[in-house]
């Protein structure tokens, strides 16, 4: 295993972002510290050509698929105890970094939409690009991000010793199969000790991504700096990805109104961590159902770079008529455009269904 001896990274008190940043200047040792060679070179860190959001969707589905086939792989391998293969799954975090570079809301936006059956695999997937873009907001090095990629994509592997039964159950658990769903940090940290080469940082999100800042997670009850930067990190985007998304128990939350819900839930997450979230994934993140002063209902389809408050939106609905009206996009970053968003609006409230369609390129299947 690697050793990292800057687990615990804290922020400097009242110093904004970035709040904490990585001295090394480029991949080579373990970029934590520990003096031990990572599995596989980190690219050469080349500034990426930014694209459309439509045209880094066609790419984002592309690496999607090929990220879930390799975890459903990866998740088999840990389940019969054969070897996890790290450098194939290295490069698979290095093309979601790229797609996340050339644009910072595709991918993100792509891997929150998942059916059931796929939940576990795509989970790992979607929280992995959520990490990638939590450490770039963070400003972490390349060599960090790349670990705290790897993170996200192992941070559930304990669940493969959990019946799918009772990961799959499509009601409330039971006591004792909600006790024993509460073992997937433990066992997943065994799988990782497991394997070698495996970076601290890795075993270290894997073990406490449950944990809460008030103390009053799992497994260890960890409170505050008690917990490392990277494992406050995986808190946030494993939160959001879970209840952003369809489970078999629960429907998934408008992405707005779980970032809202989110923010109100004192003493579990890192307030400056939970802040830099909301820088980059927005306060109506792509996906999002929003009420617009002028009454009309729409979908935001992309996120305002310098602003959080003015997403490009596309009107679909008018609730005072209760139409459907033809698709029309509005970008709210224009000063030309009167128009402002007054409300979060629950799909559920009007029966929308496959919003996803207004924002994925035509070409694209509703769900994969
Ligand atoms: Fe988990």
């Amino acid at each position: 295993m690697l050793k990292c001896n800057e687990l615990n990274l804290q922020a400097p008190h009242g110093e904004a972002k970035p709040f904490w940043r990585d001295s090394a200047p480029s991949e080579g040792p373990c970029a934590l510290g520990c003096g031990a060679q990572p599995p596989a070179p980190a690219p050469t860190a080349v500034p990426a050509i930014p694209t459309s959001m439509q045209d880094e969707l066609l790419a984002a589905q592309e690496i999607c698929s090929r990220a879930k086939t390799a975890v459903i792989e990866m998740f088999g391998h840990a389940r019969m105890g054969r070897a996890l293969e790290l450098e194939h799954i290295s490069a698979l975090v290095d093309d979601i970094s790229s797609s996340i570079a050339r644009h910072p809301n595709a991918f993100i936006s792509l891997a929150r939409l998942k059916s059931v059956d796929d939940y576990t695999y795509m989970h790992s997937v979607a929280v992995c690009a959520l990490m990638i873009a939590l450490g770039n907001q963070l400003g972490l090095s390349t060599a960090l991000i790349r670990r705290v990629g790897m993170a996200g994509l192992l941070h559930d592997i304990g669940k493969m010793t959990i019946p799918g039964a009772i990961l799959n159950k499509p009601g409330r658990l039971s006591s004792d199969e909600w006790q024993l769903v509460r073992t997937h940090p433990l066992e997943g940290e065994k799988t990782l000790l497991a394997a070698s080469q495996m970076c601290e940082m890795v075993v270290d999100v894997c073990l406490h991504h449950h944990e809460k800042v008030d103390g009053s997670g799992y497994p260890h009850q960890l409170a505050g700096d008690q917990i490392s930067l990277a494992a406050r990190m995986a808190a946030v985007c494993d939160v959001y990805d879970a209840i952003t998304s369809d489970r078999p128990y629960n429907q998934g939350w408008d992405p707005a109104v779980a970032i809202q819900q989110m923010s109100t839930w004192a003493g579990h997450f890192d307030d400056e961590v939970f802040r830099a979230f909301l820088k980059s994934v927005g306060i109506y993140p792509v996906g999002s159902i929003v009420q617009l002063k002028s009454g009309s209902i729409g979908v935001v389809i992309e996120q305002h770079p310098d602003s959080l408050l003015t997403p490009k939106i596309k009107v679909f609905f008018l609730p005072v008529l209760n139409i459907y009206v033809t698709p029309k996009t509005i970008d709210l970053s224009d000063p030309a455009q009167p128009d402002r968003i007054v409300a979060r609006v629950p799909p559920q409230r009007y029966g929308f269904k496959n919003t996803e369609r207004l924002w994925l390129d035509e070409d694209m299947p509703e769900k994969r």
